[in-house]
């Protein structure tokens, strides 16, 4: 080969990667719409009316008090939401900085959401950007206490979608974030997952009292072991079990029912193949 040759070469593998990075940072409005849906980004950045529902003329205007922080407004308005933000500045806020170098603090699942991809993380912030603004004033809970760590992420790389087990990982840990609620916290207060599925976390239920977060793993004799899978993909998209009792609704049945049943699939396999805990460990 010649170094004139090789010299091409070089240059077309540095366009290449040059166009891969770009392509990666152009969002897909589809897809961003698709991945907001079934992670339920609205449970928590949807104002809702007296009975609980969200209002369907003001998605994502925020305004709703989670584990003591405001959720706040995520759409385009310059004023009250993030119309000031480049598509770049909301990935980094997704991934827990913001364009002023402040962080994003739990509930927002920033632990789980550092794994969108590139691509899924632009295609989130173009759809969101395209939303209509929602002049709705949620301002943001000011500082307490130690602000989390989260260091400023580069990249990163694409799931590979034709491996439905590892594909499956992604949507119940990054994008519909099961392991948020369903997991216990280690003594730094980030979900253990070496406890994956394990449950055994309070909720507020709607409507009064409190419920805990089921073990979904093989461990638990009682749980999703004995259902099939077109009875946990039932359970997930309509909120009842097998024996026909309504699970508390702390899960957004109607955001996981728009699931694709390729996806669906996927993610019922993965959840399959988690490790076997039994329920009382969740005391420990
Ligand atoms: C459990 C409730 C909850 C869910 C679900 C949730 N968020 Fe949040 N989000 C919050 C709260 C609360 C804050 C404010 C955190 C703070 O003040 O540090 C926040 C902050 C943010 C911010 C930072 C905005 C800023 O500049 O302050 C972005 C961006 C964001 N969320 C996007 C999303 C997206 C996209 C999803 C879905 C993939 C999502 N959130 C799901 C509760 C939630
Ligand atoms: C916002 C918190 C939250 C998220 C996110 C969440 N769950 Fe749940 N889930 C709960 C709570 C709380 C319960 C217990 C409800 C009850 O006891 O009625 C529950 C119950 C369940 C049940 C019923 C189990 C049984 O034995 O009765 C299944 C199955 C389940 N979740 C699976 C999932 C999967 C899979 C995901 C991700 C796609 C997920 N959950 C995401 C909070 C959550």
């Amino acid at each position: 080969m010649t170094r004139g040759l090789m010299g091409g070469l070089v240059l077309a593998i540095g366009l290449a990667q040059a166009c891969g990075a770009a392509l990666a940072q152009t969002g897909d409005v589809a897809r961003g719409k698709y991945l907001v849906t079934i992670g339920i980004c609205e449970s928590c950045h949807t104002p809702r009316d007296a009975k609980g529902q969200r209002l369907a003329d003001a998605r994502f205007g925020g305004g709703n008090i989670v584990g003591g922080l405001m959720a706040p407004n995520l759409t385009p308005d310059p004023e009250t939401g993030l119309g000031k933000y480049s598509e770049a500045d909301f990935v980094g806020a997704l991934r827990g900085t913001r364009p002023d170098g402040s962080k994003v603090r739990p509930p927002m699942g920033i632990f789980f959401y550092r794994g969108f991809s590139d691509h899924d993380a632009y295609s989130i912030a173009a759809y969101l950007k395209s939303l209509p603004p929602v002049n709705h004033k949620a301002e943001r809970t000011p500082p307490k206490g130690p602000a989390p760590a989260w260091e400023p992420i580069e990249h990163v790389a694409e799931p590979d979608h034709a491996n439905h087990l590892a594909y499956g990982k992604y949507l119940a840990q990054t994008v519909t974030h099961c392991f948020q609620c369903h997991t216990p916290r280690s003594a730094n207060g980030l979900p253990d997952l070496a406890r994956a599925g394990l449950g055994g976390n309070t909720y507020g239920a709607p409507g009064g009292g409190t419920v805990v977060s089921a073990n979904i793993t093989p461990g638990n004799p009682d749980g999703i072991v004995g259902w099939t899978d077109a009875q946990l993909k039932t359970a997930l998209t309509t909120g009842v079990r097998p024996n026909g009792s309504q699970i508390v609704p702390v899960m957004d049945f109607d955001l996981y029912e728009q699931m694709t049943s390729g996806d669906l699939d996927d993610l019922v396999a993965f959840v399959r193949t988690l490790k076997p805990l039994k329920t009382e460990e969740s005391a420990k």
